[in-house]
């Protein structure tokens, strides 16, 4: 292994987004040597895109608010399918994680009276989301990153994780290549981490940049962990759609929490139409009761429907496109502009008034904005420990949006920048305790010159086909027939076409050198794409149900007896395989709760 270079830590962590960070900081404070491995450069990671706020029950806005409200929210967003305890664990440490990144220097959006303040999001009871204008995932990322750093992480960046080695039954490691030289890198560690994000670049439209191709989905799946939820897939509400070029880019739900409306080309606010009956207490009949919400005493009026889950408001903005009352480049309106003045919406949403502006001449403070639903975020993920983050195969943890169970089937807004504090924490905790004393494990010279023996094959295929192509074929599969509504038949045709972008994935070919390649880096993301791709559609046909995220056509009603059904991907030899595995019922007492109410 001349040619490779090598590191040893207690701990790597792969991804540095905020899971990944707030893991790296969380081992390196129990003394562990931590490795940090970004595919990019520090700093640019989907946690940005969470730009609303973090969800905590801090009861700084409503002192009525506390870990069991945001309990029931979640689990009843979730339509009941998620890991019961990872649910409280989030909600109850919620609040202590957004304090603490405050004393670590993070500057929130304040109260009359000085303390954190808190937005209304989709699916939340109360105003719940801490944030900081609509800028809260990069003010996050900014603080996190800073205090890895002066923790004493070590940060390697722009490198591509391709394989995880495991020893005797143990993750030992990562095999990596280096962007600039095309090198590669084996990492040696006691534990490692996942927190590699999500999988958005499988479909045409998303919020997601190039990052995510499911790296850590297919590395977790590869070392012989089990997923859970992969057919749960998050579809934002609102994402811009147009011009082209823009296509998919996010729309902050705080538009939405700051009051903004959806209406439809008719000019009616059609989310009036869209309460389940599960929810319909809670949402608001007119437009007056809607208003006075926004504007005046929330607590004795009901929410406007544009707050409902963003399942339920995607699922919405499909249908109304789809029976031709869509805006003129297939989307809906958002309007911010005739519910406050233009220097409430610059101070509270300003980058979307950049954004808006900048690249679609629209000024938002005037006029309003087309959006429409956009592949956001994945439930589904590695199946972990609740208490540790461990996946099913020892050593390996995995954290934020990598980790499967905890937002069951549909994410509330904001839940993911509090999931990312909380458990990245747990996981960078747990990965120190177990590589405590624990010398990594030797990885086999053998294992790692096949993994690069792989790797290269590109380039002896200078003839084969262009990698971005099968890359372009396999988005257009997954947004035509697994996207927001599916059926038996579209999901069976979007398998077949995997399928046969895996045999083609098989002879694509890259010319020139390993420096700065992307049609190589693209030729390797792509195993990572059609693992997940195959995942999710595989686990998609599997459920025969709708519920939260997953919407079958042909199955439109949920099914009880599928509630607490999880159907797991595993590798079985070279291919996937589905099996169906029962969660454990919830406690009799967190049962009541949500019953009940809190
Ligand atoms: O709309 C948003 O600001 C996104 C937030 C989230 O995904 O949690």
């Amino acid at each position: 292994m001349a040619d490779i270079q090598q590191h040893e830590h207690d701990v790597i962590v792969v991804g540095a987004g905020g899971a990944g960070l707030r893991a790296a900081i969380e081992a390196r404070a129990q003394g562990a040597r931590v490795g940090l491995i970004c595919k990019s450069l520090l700093g640019k990671a989907h946690t940005v895109m969470a730009e609303g706020g973090a969800a905590a029950a801090l009861g700084t806005v409503f002192s009525e608010d506390n870990w069991r409200v945001h309990f029931r929210d979640t689990m009843r967003g979730g339509k009941m399918h998620n890991n019961w305890r990872m649910a409280q664990i989030h909600a109850q440490e919620s609040p202590d994680r957004v304090r603490e990144l405050e004393a670590w220097g993070a500057l929130f959006d304040r109260t009359p009276d000085g303390r954190i303040n808190q937005r209304p999001f989709g699916g939340h009871t109360y105003s719940r989301l801490a944030h900081v204008g609509d800028r809260t995932g990069l003010e996050m990322i900014r603080v996190l990153q800073d205090k890895a750093v002066h923790s004493g992480v070590d940060v390697f960046m722009e490198c591509t994780v391709v394989r995880l080695p495991v020893v005797d039954g143990r993750a030992a490691g990562a095999l990596a290549y280096w962007k600039d030289s095309g090198r590669f890198v084996l990492f040696n560690a006691g534990a490692v981490v996942l927190a590699t994000g999500g999988i958005g670049k499988g479909w045409q439209i998303t919020s997601n940049s190039w990052e995510y191709t499911g790296d850590g989905h297919a590395l977790a799946c590869d070392a012989g962990a089990d997923l859970i939820d992969m057919e749960f897939v998050q579809f934002h509400p609102t994402g811009m759609v147009w011009p082209p070029s823009v296509n998919g880019i996010l729309v902050t739900e705080g538009v939405r929490g700051e009051g903004g409306i959806l209406t439809n080309s008719t000019g009616r606010r059609f989310m009036f139409d869209y309460v389940p009956d599960m929810f319909k207490g809670d949402f608001a009949d007119t437009e007056k009761e809607a208003q006075a919400w926004v504007t005046g005493d929330r607590k004795k009026n009901r929410r406007p429907p544009e707050l409902l889950t963003r399942d339920v408001v995607a699922r919405a903005i499909t249908r109304e496109v789809k029976e031709g009352r869509g805006s003129p480049h297939g989307g809906v309106f958002l309007d911010i502009a005739t519910k406050r003045d233009a220097e409430y919406i610059k101070k509270k949403l300003p980058s979307m008034y950049h954004q808006f502006k900048e690249l679609a001449g629209v000024d938002i403070t005037r006029e309003p904005m087309e959006v429409g639903p956009t592949t956001h975020y994945a439930m589904g993920g590695v199946k972990v420990d609740a208490e540790t983050q461990e996946a099913t195969v020892p050593g390996l943890y995995a954290a934020g949006e990598v980790a499967g169970g905890m937002h069951g089937a549909n994410r509330l807004g904001g839940n993911s920048l509090s999931d990312l504090l909380v458990f990245g924490r747990r996981a960078g905790a747990a990965a120190a305790t177990a590589a405590r004393n624990r010398k990594p494990a030797p990885v086999s010279d053998a294992w790692v010159q096949q993994v690069v023996n792989e790797a290269l094959a590109p380039f002896s295929r200078p003839n084969g086909e262009n990698p971005y192509q099968v890359q372009a074929d396999l988005q257009k599969a997954m947004q035509a027939d697994a996207g927001i509504v599916r059926d038996k038949a579209g999901l069976e045709a979007a398998l077949a076409a995997v399928e046969k972008l895996k045999r083609r994935a098989a002879g694509v070919g890259v010319i020139g050198s390993r420096e700065y390649n992307p049609g190589w880096s693209t030729a390797l993301d792509l195993r990572s794409l059609l693992t997940v791709s195959e995942a999710v559609t595989r686990a998609a046909l599997a459920r025969t149900e709708s519920r939260g995220g997953h919407t079958r056509i042909d199955r439109p009603d949920s099914d009880p007896a599928q509630e607490r059904v999880q159907y797991v991907v595993h590798k079985d030899g070279d291919r996937l395989a589905v099996r169906a595995e029962r969660q454990p019922d919830l406690p009799a007492d967190l049962a009541k709760l949500i019953k009940d109410g809190a």
